[in-house]
């Protein structure tokens, strides 16, 4: 799939700019703060129907307007189609596809697909688990719209369960209807994972081996209490911790405590990995997650890439722009020097929330 404009009204600093884009290469050139990462959180945005970097979805509208708008239109598998997203003042948000009001986010995530590198994702290497979970479980809600749900409702569970923990009125009957209910959920999230890091890997193997010539090899651990377990064991497990729980006062059992831990010759790279290695392990393992996303989904994801081009030495800025020239990009810096090097691009000067031709 590519876009082919994205049209921005009230967004951020962005007042009325509409944004030509190729299917290949599209940098944004521009000095500190002028408005090149929201142009890629605006994306994000219609793809996920929620901000990676806005904690409420006002703050994406500008300082002085009541509302914002972003329009895409965009082609998927040769049919050109629309995703509006609307947000105003009072909370609404309205998202549509081709004029039609999506009622639920689950219906929407999957429909564009995504892949986002930025200067945090190295928190996907370094981080906590919760960085890595975040990292696996995007991929998977893109795949699935099942694995989504499951995940979602796992989630309201264990908040209610945590809340009962937390004001101290626990129903002990409640709690075991609620695990009858999480181990299912549980039970199906864990096997996605557990398939999806699995394919992941036979795809990092061989860019790693690319990327390094042969030189490291990657491994990808999926950790979990829960791997092949029957819905009634991973139950069990779940009404044994139960007075333990009480007592701590939180929930200590569940997918919310999975790893998957990232190894470079058999060395964990979380602990230690070279800066360089960390960076190297993050590329394979995103543009990993290119190619698992473009198979499973028979189609191409968009990449975005957010400032990271400063990150990277040459080798493998040359090795990455040969990869993505035959998709699309959106890529921010500010210096692009590195542009000589690419084919099928276009770039584009930001100031101060408008966009011209460089
Ligand atoms: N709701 C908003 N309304 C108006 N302006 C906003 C809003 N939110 C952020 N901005 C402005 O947008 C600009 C930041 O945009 P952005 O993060 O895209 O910068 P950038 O070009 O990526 O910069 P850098 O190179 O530092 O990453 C800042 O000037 C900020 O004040
Ligand atoms: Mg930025």
């Amino acid at each position: 799939m590519y876009i082919k404009n994205i049209m921005l009204e009230n967004f951020r600093n962005y007042d009325d700019q509409n944004i030509e884009l190729i299917n290949g290469i599209n940098l944004f050139v521009g000095d500190n703060a002028q408005g090149k990462t929201n142009i890629i959180e605006s994306v994000y945005l219609s793809a996920f129907g929620k901000s990676y970097r806005a904690i409420k979805d006002i703050e994406v509208i500008n300082f002085e307007k009541e509302y914002c708008r972003i329009t895409l239109n965009y082609n998927k598998l040769d049919i050109n189609k629309k995703i509006e997203v609307f947000i105003d003042n009072f909370n609404k948000k309205i998202i549509k596809q081709d004029e039609v009001k999506i009622n639920k986010i689950s219906e929407h995530v999957g429909e564009m697909l995504i892949v986002i590198f930025s200067p945090d994702s190295l928190d996907i290497v370094k981080g906590s688990p919760a960085k890595r979970r975040n990292f696996i479980d995007m991929i998977c809600s893109q795949i699935s719209k099942s694995y989504y749900i499951n995940l979602q409702e796992y989630m309201k569970c264990l908040k209610l369960k945590n809340s009962m923990f937390k004001n101290g009125n626990i129903d002990r009957e409640y709690i075991t209807v609620l695990h009858e209910k999480m181990s299912e959920y549980i039970f199906n999230i864990v096997n996605f994972r557990k398939k999806i890091v699995s394919k992941l890997l036979e795809k990092a193997k061989v860019i790693q081996n690319e990327l390094t010539n042969n030189l490291e090899t990657i491994n990808l651990i999926y950790i979990s209490d829960f791997i092949n377990l029957e819905k009634n064991e991973i139950k069990k497990i779940l009404d044994q911790y139960l007075e333990i729980e009480m007592m701590r006062k939180m929930s200590l059992k569940g997918i919310q405590r999975d790893d998957i831990e990232i190894y470079i010759n058999e060395m964990d790279v979380a602990k230690f990995g070279s800066q360089g290695q960390n960076r190297t392990a993050l590329l394979t393992l995103k543009l990993a997650n290119f190619e698992l996303l473009k198979e499973e989904n028979n189609d191409e994801p968009i990449l975005l890439l957010d400032d990271i081009m400063s990150e990277l030495d040459s080798n493998r800025i040359r090795f990455l722009l040969n990869y993505i020239k035959k998709y699309q990009s959106i890529i921010t810096t500010t210096d692009d020097s590195f542009a000589n090097h690419a084919e099928n691009i276009i770039i584009y000067q930001v100031k101060n929330g408008e966009i011209s031709l460089k």
